[in-house]
């Protein structure tokens, strides 16, 4: 088994998870720590490397982040970054000033000394990118300069002998031409990583550590059929089996058959211990003549609460709580708080209706692609794998106006034929997310020789890379032309398709 780990010690900067994942796409295994981590722990990890982040602050400010000089004596390589490059030069006795003009994206690049080994095989002259107004205005001594730029005079410099290297641009954003490089130079050359980490290894280590740690005690886990909370279930009952307990709320407003394909997944395929509760009658008498949206979502969110309050009581005290949060969820101070949770919109609230011990979340770590990728080692089926995000309180945000039973059907059928399209137009992976709403406008139509006076469906489509700007995902229009025959043609109650062209902002994304 592969046990090298590299440490990513964070000091507050905006892209530290960024240098994990990096660092993970270079095959080595590596977590993120709080800068206060002291060295005693950090060396009895046994890191091959750590680097050190970007980060906010100015080395020289009072009651900024600093580690421990004895960190620079442990003889683990160490590369800083920015923030990280700054105090590698100050705490090893170089100077770091304010710039009278700081850098700001793209800068040329140049290598001075093509014989180090973490920049080797860059190119002599190459765009990196910056973001910084302090820099080092005098390296340590022992230092060599290995790169410049027009005004930062140490942009790259190193102390082989002690293991020792400093960038003051960031290697990890995909605008430096050379950072995949550098970062691969520094993982494999300089601290001996083999690179041959992968998402298998992290899950089956992932199930032993579950089950170390879980024993025969009881977990319970709230699913909702999304991506991060199967991921995260099926990985615990991995470990433990039966004494994890899944309570799947069906509100009656998921997608055509959804509730059905989570059922069959977690029983059939991996004989689950599952309580599906059918809530669909109670939800809807609870939203019956609810139109303003944020009255649906309260509740349907307090109804979850409820719902899931009610059935845990029924198992009685657990010991754990599953939850799914993925890296992007957790807000990291960087100043060695506990990590704080963003409330998840559809979860939020669980914790203090479950009678438990402690949360675990087992892919705290990862971003949304290495949780799919863990869910394919997983043996999850891909079109769940893939499944695009779906709100909490499901197509009650999708129908404008009050909520019916006959609504929720009618926009269940035109959703699923605008996504079983895209599909077989092999767009179901380009477009980030897309789906039916059912808009509360009639006008008049005609079908065959008839009058109508029916509902006007709106499809959405956006292409987005975190879902909190998007633009409009150009859909051909062959695509939409046999979407829009289908639904009015096989969907009775439709005669009208519009397809929403606004990018967010100034729209969002869901219509509510
Ligand atoms: P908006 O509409 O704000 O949506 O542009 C941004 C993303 O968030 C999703 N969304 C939710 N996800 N619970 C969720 O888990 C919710 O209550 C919720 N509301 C919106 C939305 O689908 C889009 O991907």
């Amino acid at each position: 088994m592969n046990n090298q780990l590299v440490i990513v010690l964070d000091f507050g900067g905006q892209y530290s998870h960024l240098i994990a994942r990096r660092v993970r796409e270079c095959g080595v295994y590596c977590e993120v720590k709080p800068y206060i981590t002291p060295v005693e722990t950090l060396a009895s990890l046994k890191p091959l490397g750590i680097i050190l982040t970007g980060g906010p602050n100015s080395v020289y400010a009072e009651g900024s982040p600093l580690c421990s000089s004895a960190l620079f004596e442990t003889g683990i390589p160490i590369l800083g970054i920015c923030y990280g490059a700054q105090l590698v030069a100050y705490l090893n006795g170089g100077k770091v000033e304010k710039a009278a003009r700081g850098e700001y994206g793209g800068v040329k690049l140049t290598v001075t000394a093509p014989e180090s080994p973490l920049l080797s095989g860059a190119e002599p002259v190459s765009t990196c990118w910056m973001s910084h107004t302090d820099y080092i205005s005098e390296a340590p001594e022992g230092f060599i300069t290995t790169a410049t730029t027009d005004t930062c005079p140490y942009a790259a410099i190193e102390n082989p002998g002690k293991r020792l290297y400093a960038l003051q641009f960031h290697p990890e954003v995909a605008h430096t031409e050379c950072g995949t490089k550098i970062l691969s130079n520094f993982l494999i050359n300089i601290c001996g990583c083999m690179g041959d980490w992968k998402m298998s290894e992290y899950v089956k280590n992932t199930i032993d550590a579950l089950k170390a740690k879980i024993g025969d005690k009881k977990v319970i886990c709230a699913l909702s059929g999304g991506v991060d909370s199967t991921v995260a279930s099926v990985m615990v009952h991995k470990a433990i089996g039966k004494n994890l307990t899944c309570i799947f709320i069906d509100h009656g407003l998921l997608r055509k058959d959804e509730g059905d394909t989570v059922e069959e997944m977690c029983r059939s395929k991996f004989d689950m211990n599952l309580i599906r509760v059918n809530a669909q009658e109670q939800f809807l008498s609870k939203l019956a003549g609810v139109t303003d949206p944020e009255k649906k979502r309260k509740i349907i969110g307090e109804e979850f609460i409820r719902t899931f309050e009610a059935e845990s009581k029924k198992i009685g005290a657990v010991s754990y709580l599953v939850q799914g949060t993925i890296y992007p969820d957790i807000i990291e101070s960087g100043l060695g708080d506990s990590a704080k949770i963003k409330s998840h919109h559809n979860v939020g609230g669980l914790p203090d209706v479950v009678d438990f011990e402690e949360i675990i979340e087992p892919l705290r770590l990862l971003f949304k692609d290495e949780v799919r990728k863990a869910g394919i080692e997983l043996g999850i089926d891909e079109a769940l794998v893939w499944r695009q995000p779906f709100p909490g309180p499901g197509l009650a945000v999708r129908i404008i106006g009050d909520i019916t039973k006959e609504k929720v059907a009618l926009l269940q059928e035109a959703d699923a034929i605008f996504r079983e399209e895209i599909a077989n137009a092999g767009l179901d992976r380009s477009i980030n997310q897309y789906f039916a709403v059912l808009t509360n406008m009639k006008s008049v139509g005609v079908m065959g020789d008839g009058r109508t006076y029916d509902c006007t469906v709106a499809l959405r489509g956006v292409t987005t890379s975190d879902f909190m700007t998007a633009d409009f995902a150009r859909i051909p229009y062959d695509v939409l032309a046999k979407v829009s025959s289908r639904i009015v043609n096989e969907v009775g109650g439709i005669n009208r398709i519009v397809y929403d062209i606004t990018a967010k902002p100034p729209a969002t994304i869901e219509w509510e």
